[in-house]
């Protein structure tokens, strides 16, 4: 573990453990962390089993490909395996498809968030009492349930919901019925919100990867309007192991914001990977990478600034990241390198790099790609 907590759950149920964050986690689980891990996971073309090769044959890891809006078959994972942990990540996670297709945001993200509550509920209320003492439930969520900020200030925990895409409203939804679990059942429900992530995994989709793909195809790398927006960036493995910190740490019926304490513009992020990449291919003929950038109509509802106020995080439960910006977007810069076979694969079986999010804006669909 990075941190000097102890896991102190043994055996912990996964959604969307094939994805960019919960294959991070659970590649630590069941790896560093010796517990075992039963992975519910639909395999959308965002989840890929090849992101968990390293554990899958395990014998601490069972994998359930099921869809978390198949109540039924969600609770029959439950009762056999015999968790005292869930860590809900299964959900639609993509700004840009959100505005495109909002009914799947809101089917996954808040009747399947529904679904496992209740599943869980049904399991807990069963178990005898030390064990339900034991059992937490914490649902994974993000920081863009609280909409945009302005230049300064950060989100805490007591900061109001006002969500501004579909992506987010769904996320927040999803938040209030893990809140309403709690309150009114009983389950000991934990939520975190966590700013972006970035790191080895990360589907092509997602800023960061977009970047550096177009970047390697020497294409135009896409920035969404004048590139001011600015996010707070997160290390995927830091993220995986504050979610350890608070299953183990966190009190149920809390919320924890999770962040990074690093704020970028994304027009300096996407420099800065231009950068990395002129350093790492000195024989590109793509060199300066930055030459690339095009400026493209921003995405519609597109928030200005997110940042997190992670201070209850880390004096309550005595999180911390590990790792700077800049060690882990090279370290993110060098996988993706280094992995050519999984972004290709994606690229010609399941992502173009085509545009998505401008479903009102049809005259510029012109623009190719997308900087989400
Ligand atoms: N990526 C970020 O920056 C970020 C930041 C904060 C919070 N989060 C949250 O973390 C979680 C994981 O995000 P991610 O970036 O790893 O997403 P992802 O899109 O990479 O992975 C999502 C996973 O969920 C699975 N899934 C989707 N619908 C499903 C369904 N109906 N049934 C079962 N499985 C299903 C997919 O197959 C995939 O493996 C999400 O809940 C997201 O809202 C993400």
């Amino acid at each position: 573990m990075t941190a000097d907590h102890q896991l102190h759950h043994e055996r912990i149920l996964v959604t969307g453990g094939c994805g960019f964050i919960g294959s991070a986690l659970v590649r630590r689980l069941v790896g560093a962390d010796g517990r075992c891990v039963a992975n519910i996971d639909k395999l959308t073309y965002a989840g890929d089993i090849a992101n968990v090769a390293a554990i899958a044959a395990h014998k601490n890891y069972v994998f359930h490909q099921v869809d978390i809006n198949d109540l039924a078959a969600v609770a029959t994972v439950f009762e056999p395996f015999r968790p005292d942990g869930v860590i809900h990540l299964a959900a639609e996670s993509h700004v840009d498809r959100s505005i495109d297709a909002p009914e799947t945001f809101v089917r996954t993200n808040v009747l399947g968030t529904f679904n496992m509550l209740h599943a869980a509920h049904a399991y807990w209320r069963n178990l005898p009492a030390a064990e339900a003492a034991r059992f937490r439930f914490l649902h994974v969520s993000t920081d863009e349930v609280y909409g945009t900020l302005g230049a300064t200030g950060s989100f805490s925990e007591e900061t109001p919901y006002r969500p501004n895409s579909p992506y987010s409203a769904s996320k927040a939804a999803s938040d209030h019925l893990a809140r309403a679990w709690h309150a009114t059942y009983g389950l000991p429900v934990i939520v975190t919100n966590c700013s972006n992530n970035y790191g080895p995994h990360q589907f092509p989709e997602k800023l960061i990867p977009t970047m550096i793909i177009a970047a390697l195809e020497g294409a135009d790398l896409p920035v969404y309007g004048a590139g001011e927006n600015v996010r707070d960036w997160l290390f995927v493995e830091d993220h995986a192991d504050a979610l350890c910190c608070a299953l183990s740490r966190g009190l149920p019926g809390e919320t924890y914001n999770i962040g990074g304490r690093a704020e970028r513009r994304n027009i300096d992020l996407v420099r800065d990977i231009c950068a990395l990449l002129d350093g790492a291919l000195t024989d590109s003929p793509h060199r300066p990478h930055e030459n690339l950038i095009r400026f493209v109509a921003d995405r519609p509802g597109h928030d200005l600034r997110y940042a997190i106020d992670d201070t209850k995080m880390r004096t309550q439960l005595g999180w911390q990241p590990s790792r700077t910006l800049a060690s882990g977007l090279q370290q993110t810069v060098a996988w993706y390198l280094e992995n050519r076979d999984w972004w290709m694969r994606h690229r010609d079986q399941r992502y173009d790099g085509g545009r998505l999010g401008l479903n009102h804006l049809s005259h510029d669909r012109k623009d190719r790609r997308h900087a989400g």
